[in-house]
C-alpha cells in the first residue's frame, strides 16, 4: 500500500471512529449521517445494528475496508468493538515523526483483517495489545523484538540467496521452483570449488528455514509478525534482479548488482593482536581492496555479462562476478556469525536463547565454508562496463602474509574481554550493544538495499532499534 493510500485508509478509518464514538456516547444505538467525509450530528433515533450498518454501506463512497470496519463496529461483542477502535485510534494518531512502522503495520493488520472481511482475523488482532506493535505475546517484549529483527534479516537473506540459487545453485524444487540456472555463472563458480552449486542451494535452503521457523515461533507465542508479513509480501519486492538466463525475473528485496563488499572479515579472523570489540578504532585490512570500493555485480545482470563465455572457458568478466559472489557469501554469513551470539546475550527466555544458540552456529558453518572457497579465486583484473568499478583478485594461496593466506581459515586466537586474559580463539565481534543496528548498517553499506524505498529503510531500521533496546529480564 503506497503512502498516499495509507493516508486515505487512515482517514477513512478515522471517519469510522467518529461514527463509533458518536454511537457509543449514546445510551442506545444512534445513527449518523455521512455527507462526503463529514459526519453530521446523529439523530437521536435508536436503530438496530443491521440498520445502522446498512445506512452506511449504502453510501457509494465507502471503500470495502471502511465497510468492513463498520461491520466490526456494529458487532455486539464489546471487546471486538474496543479492539477496532483502538486500532483506528492508533492509525489516526500517527503523525509525521511518529513511529512509522506502527503506522505501516497497523495499516496492514487492519487492512488485511478488515479489507478481506475476515472476521476470524479479529482473534489474532485481539491477541495483541493494539496500543503496542512491539507486543511480545507470551514472550518478553525484548525477546520478541530480537526474534522479529532476526526473522526480518532471514527474510532478506533468503531473498538474496534465492537470487544466487536461481543462477548458480543446484536446481531442484526443494524450496522454490527450479529455474534451470545459468550454466556459465554456475560453471564460473566451480573455479572456487566443484561443489559450489550444492553449497549455494543448501545455504539458500537454510535461510528459508530460518525465516520460516522464526516467524512460526513468534506466531506460536502470540507475538505480532506484521512486519514480517510486509517483508514477505510483494510491497517491498520491487527491485528488478537479474534478466540473465536462469533468473525467475520476479521482484526482489535485495540488490546484488551494485555491491561494495567489506572484505575485512578476512584479516579480522587472521589477526592475533586485535579484536573489534577491544579495538573499535582499528582498521582491519581488506582481502580484496577493489571490492570495498565502487559498485560490483555479484550476479550476471543480463546475458551481456555472460557474452563470450563457453563452459570451461568463461570470460574474466564473468569470473570476476563469480569471485565477487564468493567473497560476498562469506561477508553475509560472517554477519550472522556475529549477530546471533551478540543478541543472545540479551534474551530472557531459555528457549529463545536455545533458538539463537542453535541457529547462530549454522551461520558460522556457512561462513567457514565460504571463506575457504573464496580463497580459491584465481588472479585477474576486471573493470565492470556498467559501474566502471575495477577489481583485482590476487592469488591468496601463495606468497601471502598470515593476514591474507588463504588456508588459514581457523580463527586465530586473539584478545578477548580483556588483554589481561590469554588470547582465545573466538567469534568476533560479539559485543551486544547496538549489535542489531550495526548488522543492518553493514548490509546497507554493502549496497544490498540500493533502490529500496524510504518506507523499507524505516521499517528495518525500526526493527533493529527495537532489538537493540531489548534487555535481558533477570527475573
Ligand atoms: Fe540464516
Ligand atoms: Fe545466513
Amino acid at each position: 500500500m503506497g503512502r498516499s493510500k495509507l493516508t486515505i485508509f487512515a482517514a477513512s478509518l478515522q471517519v469510522c471512529l467518529h461514527v463509533f464514538r458518536t454511537r457509543t456516547n449514546q445510551s442506545e444505538y444512534v445513527g449518523g449521517v455521512l455527507i462526503g467525509r463529514k459526519l453530521l450530528p446523529a439523530k437521536q433515533a435508536p436503530i438496530t445494528p443491521a440498520a445502522f450498518y446498512k445506512s452506511f454501506t449504502a453510501r457509494k463512497h465507502l471503500t470495502p475496508a471502511v465497510r468492513a470496519t463498520m461491520e466490526l463496529l456494529t458487532s455486539t461483542d464489546i471487546q471486538e468493538r474496543k479492539q477496532v477502535v483502538k486500532d483506528v485510534t492508533n492509525i489516526g494518531a500517527s503523525k509525521p515523526g511518529a513511529n512509522r512502522r506502527a503506522f505501516m503495520t497497523k495499516g496492514l493488520a487492519a487492512g488485511t483483517a478488515l479489507g478481506a472481511g475476515l472476521f476470524g482475523s479479529r482473534l489474532a488482532l485481539a491477541a495483541q495489545d493494539p496500543d503496542d506493535d512491539d507486543d511480545g505475546g507470551s514472550l518478553t517484549r525484548g525477546d520478541a523484538a530480537i526474534l522479529r529483527f532476526l526473522g526480518a534479516l532471514e527474510i532478506l537473506e533468503s531473498d538474496l540467496w534465492e537470487q544466487y540459487w536461481e543462477l548458480g545453485g543446484t536446481q531442484d524444487n526443494e524450496f522454490a521452483p527450479a529455474t534451470g540456472g545459468n550454466p556459465f555463472y554456475t560453471d564460473a563458480l566451480t573455479i572456487l570449488d566443484g561443489d559450489m552449486a550444492q553449497y549455494i542451494h543448501d545455504n539458500t535452503d537454510d535461510e528459508f528455514s530460518h525465516a520460516a521457523f522464526l516467524r512460526a515461533y513468534l506466531e506460536s507465542k502470540g507475538a505480532p509478525t506484521t512486519e514480517l508479513d510486509l517483508l514477505d509480501g510483494t510491497k517491498f519486492r520491487t527491485l528488478p534482479g537479474s534478466k540473465a538466463d536462469g533468473s525467475s525475473g520476479k521482484g526482489r528485496l535485495t540488490n546484488l548488482t551494485q555491491l561494495t563488499i567489506d572484505t575485512s572479515f578476512w584479516t579480522r579472523y587472521r589477526d592475533d593482536a586485535h579484536n573489534p570489540d577491544l579495538d573499535p578504532g582499528f582498521t582491519f585490512g581488506q582481502a580484496v581492496k577493489g571490492l570495498n570500493v565502487g559498485q560490483h555485480p555479484a550476479i550476471p545482470r543480463s546475458n551481456d555479462d555472460t557474452a563470450g563465455c563457453s563452459i570451461g572457458n568463461e570470460t574474466d568478466h564473468l569470473k570476476a562476478i563469480a569471485f565477487t559472489a564468493g567473497f560476498h557469501f562469506a561477508f553475509i554469513e560472517c554477519g550472522g556469525n556475529s549477530l546471533y551470539p551478540s543478541l543472545a546475550q540479551r534474551v530472557s527466555s531459555r528457549q529463545v536463547l536455545r533458538i539463537l544458540l542453535s541457529i547462530g552456529p549454522t551461520e558460522t558453518m556457512h561462513f567457514q565454508t565460504w571463506q575457504d572457497k573464496a580463497g580459491n579465486a584465481t588472479p585477474l583484473t576486471d573493470t565492470d562496463p556498467i559501474t566502471k568499478a575495477t577489481v583485482t583478485f590476487a592469488d591468496l594461496t601463495k606468497n601471502q602474509p598470515e593476514t591474507l593466506q588463504a588456508n588459514l581459515i581457523m580463527p586465530e586466537p586473539t584478545p578477548f574481554l580483556s588483554r589481561k586474559f590469554p588470547k582465545c580463539s573466538i567469534i568476533r565481534p560479539t559485543a551486544t550493544r547496538g549489535a542489531a543496528m550495526a548488522a543492518l548498517m553493514g548490509f546497507v553499506a554493502d549496497g544490498l538495499f540500493i533502490g529500496q524505498s524510504q518506507e523499507f529503510f524505516e521499517l528495518v531500521r525500526d526493527l533493529a532499534a527495537d532489538a537493540d533496546q531489548a534487555r535481558r529480564d533477570r527475573g
